[in-house]
């Protein structure tokens, strides 16, 4: 008797202390479920790849693929020497590469400022006919546009232009002097406005968002993060001074360059100057 009332309370204790911790996992579960969550937080969640959301991906709609290529049609047109530089080894610039925020008044030469073009996105293959470049992209898909704005290159007009990757080139989008503009819209951060040229590298989101859905606006901002190292260690073979930006005001710098900022935005800045 006393063996079976002993087995008894056993079981009562261990199925209670089962159901407690049931009942504790589902409070925690609820009070995770209704925590506010951050629009960072969020956004790091929905682009996480989990088989679920590979899956619910394929049935989430995409945006249509728009051109690979922008065309400033009927805008002037400045060709560029041929990127031929050799400088030193990539060990040396990994070891010289630093932040510069301070410039002379040297120009950059236009040689300098076409090798700095290509080092951030020039074309160096071709597959299936695609050009690819001498950043990486995932998928092959190359979202940005390279636009500079050009404060003191010599035997080039003030201005903002765009890059134009297949004929390495460039489109002038309109002249004029912004060094004021860009400064204000970065903030006051005075190396945007005293460089030789500053980048801009904008995004167009569907590029990527086609194929890859929302996890693809990650993959943007690590390409982002590619074109920019490229200037960086280009900039210090060179002899010249850089340092990239991420702090601006969005909506400035997308009406100094003249997109959206919806479809197609500005995402990181880079100013490039002579020592
Ligand atoms: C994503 C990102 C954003 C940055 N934004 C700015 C910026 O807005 N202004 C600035 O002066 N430096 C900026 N920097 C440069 C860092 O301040 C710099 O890399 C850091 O201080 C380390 O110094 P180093 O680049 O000389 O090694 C940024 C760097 C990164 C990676």
């Amino acid at each position: 008797m006393g063996i079976l009332r002993r087995m008894g309370e056993f079981t009562v204790t261990t199925t209670l202390l089962i159901v407690l911790i049931f009942v504790g996992i589902s409070l925690a579960r609820q009070k995770e479920q209704g925590k506010e969550i951050s629009i960072g937080e969020r956004f790091h969640k929905e682009t996480s790849l989990t088989w679920r959301g590979v899956v619910g991906d394929l049935f989430r709609e995409k945006p249509k693929q728009p051109p690979q290529y922008k065309v400033y049609a009927g805008a002037t047109k400045i060709e560029l020497p041929k990127p031929e530089y050799t400088g030193m080894t990539v060990e040396e610039a990994f070891k010289k590469r630093r932040s510069v925020r301070n410039y002379s008044t040297k120009p950059i030469s236009k040689a300098q400022l076409s090798q700095l073009l290509f080092a951030a996105q020039g074309v160096t293959g071709k597959m299936y006919g695609k050009a690819l470049r001498t950043a990486p992209s995932a998928g092959a898909l190359y979202p940005f546009e390279i636009y500079i704005i050009v404060n003191n290159v010599q035997d080039l007009p003030r201005g903002i232009y765009h890059y134009s990757v297949l004929d390495h080139a460039l489109e002038l989008v309109k002249p004029g002097d912004f060094r004021g503009q860009i400064t204000d819209a970065g903030l006051d951060q005075e190396m945007l406005g005293d460089a030789g040229v500053t980048f801009v590298l904008s995004a167009i989101f569907d590029r990527v968002r086609h194929k890859y859905g929302e996890r693809g606006l990650r993959y943007v901002y690590m390409e982002a993060g590619h074109i920019s190292q490229n200037i960086y260690l280009q900039a210090v073979s060179l002899g010249l001074g850089s340092v990239c930006a991420g702090a601006f005001l969005d909506e400035k710098v997308n009406q100094l360059i003249d997109v959206d900022g919806w479809k197609e935005a500005g995402v990181y800045l880079h100013a490039v100057g002579a020592l």
